[in-house]
């Protein structure tokens, strides 16, 4: 029976070009969407660009630009980079398209019984779009750490989410794993986060803010830029306009782990005020580091992930994402471990492998298994069940270090020396058909690489790729 998935990707901000950052979102839901779309599952795949804000605002100007004309460029980056990565998401949302802002208007107005006006006097760092505690505030000393700047100080009359409404039932949804967040160890950061959160602003002046969907029946003020992103996960389905049952709640909404507190607490309590259920699976990824610290522009350290992609192509850049960036934890990129994952275990492992074997092939005329089915591995699917992809990619990995060493140890060609054909026909057939059932795993992971694995060994007649798989010393 044919499921319906609905997968979620965070909407970077368009205020600079996409940095190797930003790939671990759509490179997670990409193998997730392909994976179940071999299951044969039908799968709703949203990415999108989140677009208003202050931050956004100010570049623009800086830059000299119409904001409008900043942010459609900026975005266009995005869509080419994710086109890149052989990404198949379905749907792309602007939160500038006419759509969503009517749609976010409608869904305020809904919400209205849980929203009230009040004056507020706090500290907002606009790097993070969001007001921080006084605790917080003097445990950084007045400086976000994230973006090095002091926080400001604001005095406004904002309107307010009333989170208290919903935090029994945002406490209890994730205690339960009604709302599954993954990894486990963030669950209770993030009912500690919840017990300590106010009622949440969800608007600013206009006098501060003009670059925002604007409050339905109030033209002095203007939405809060999280509101109005969080907002995207549905608008891009119809909501309110249609029913969206058949992709809501969402399968998995992928986030990094430093945005993971707005998805846990003012996007459940918004998704309660308008009566919708909540999402399965909040699964927070790890950071890219470079060199072990946080890419940042003034430190000079942003890897610019074309150069990346140039270097060795797609499946290149596809391992070392998926493979090496711990899903769970924060990975670090350095060049030294990119080329050697690539010479080391790209090209040695992987692509001698089905040079050997299939030059192997060649010489004893082994047909290509065309109609072979490869079994399901109970093993990888219970990983990835578990959303644990780095773990999943480490098991396929293992499993084509086995298939090197079986090589090695049943030695086709002495047998084939031997004369006894039969035997070392029996034998390249075995191999060849784990090497299928590898690709099948290996295909969520590297689409393209699979693909020519398959076409290798379902061929009439087997014969290596004239060019190697993964060459070296490019
Ligand atoms: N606009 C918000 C998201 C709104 S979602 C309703 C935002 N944008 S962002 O551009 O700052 O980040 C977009 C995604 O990239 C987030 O998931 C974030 O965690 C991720 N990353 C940004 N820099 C990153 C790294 N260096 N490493 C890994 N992911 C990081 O937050």
């Amino acid at each position: 029976m044919s499921k319906n998935i609905y997968l979620t990707t965070a909407i970077p901000y368009v205020n600079g070009a996409p940095h190797i950052g930003h790939t671990l979102d759509y490179l997670l839901a990409d193998t997730y969407s392909r994976y179940q779309k071999q299951k044969g599952s039908s799968v709703r795949f949203q990415a999108g660009t989140d677009e208003h804000g202050n931050k956004i605002y100010k570049k623009a100007t800086e830059n000299g630009v119409k904001v409008e004309e900043y942010v459609a460029e900026n975005s266009q980056k995005f869509r080419d980079f994710i086109q890149r990565l052989g990404v198949e998401y379905t749907d792309f949302i602007r939160t500038t398209d006419q759509d969503h802002e009517r749609r976010v208007q409608e869904i305020w107005q809904k919400l209205a019984p849980h929203i009230y006006k009040d004056s507020y006097e706090g500290w907002y760092c606009e790097g993070c779009e969001r007001f921080v505690t006084e605790n917080e505030y003097e445990e950084n000393e007045g400086v976000c750490p994230d973006h090095q700047k002091p926080y400001e100080k604001l005095e406004e009359e904002n309107y307010y989410l009333r989170i208290a409404d919903f935090k029994d039932q945002i406490k209890a949804a994730i205690e339960k794993d009604e709302i599954k967040i993954l990894p486990e160890f963030r669950k209770k950061e993030m009912l500690k986060l919840l017990e300590d959160t106010p009622d949440v602003s969800i608007s600013r002046p206009k006098k501060q803010l003009t670059w925002g969907v604007p409050v339905p029946g109030d033209d002095t003020q203007v939405m809060y830029v999280w509101m109005d992103a969080l907002a995207n996960y549905i608008t891009v389905l119809g909501y309110p306009d249609n029913d969206i049952s058949d992709f809501w709640p969402a399968s998995v909404q992928i986030v990094g782990k430093d945005i993971l507190r707005f998805h846990s607490i003012i996007w459940p309590a918004m998704l309660l005020g308008l009566g919708l259920p909540l999402p399965k699976v909040l699964l927070s990824h790890g950071f890219v580091l470079t060199n072990g610290a946080k890419m940042s522009k003034s430190l000079g350290n942003v890897v610019e992930p074309n150069e990346v992609l140039d270097k060795y192509g797609l499946p290149a850049f596809r391992y070392y994402f998926l493979r090496h960036a711990d899903t769970f934890a924060d990975a670090d990129f350095t060049w030294e471990k990119y080329d050697a994952a690539y010479n080391n275990e790209l090209a040695n492992d992987l692509g001698n492998l089905v040079q050997r074997l299939a030059t192997l092939c060649k010489k004893s005329n082994i047909v290509g298994l065309y109609d072979y089915v490869s079994p399901d591995d109970s093993t990888y699917d219970a990983i990835m069940s578990d959303l644990y992809f780095s773990k999943a990619f480490d098991y396929v990995w293992g499993n084509i270090q086995a298939l090197n060493k079986r090589i090695d140890d049943e030695k086709p060609w002495v047998l084939v020396k031997e004369g006894k054909s039969e035997q070392a026909v029996k034998v390249l057939t075995g191999l060849v058909k784990s090497l299928l059932d590898i690709a099948t795993m290996l295909a969520p992971f590297l689409p393209d690489t699979a693909e020519k694995i398959k076409a290798i060994f379902t061929a009439e007649a087997i014969a290596p790729p004239k060019s190697p798989l993964f060459p070296k010393n490019k």
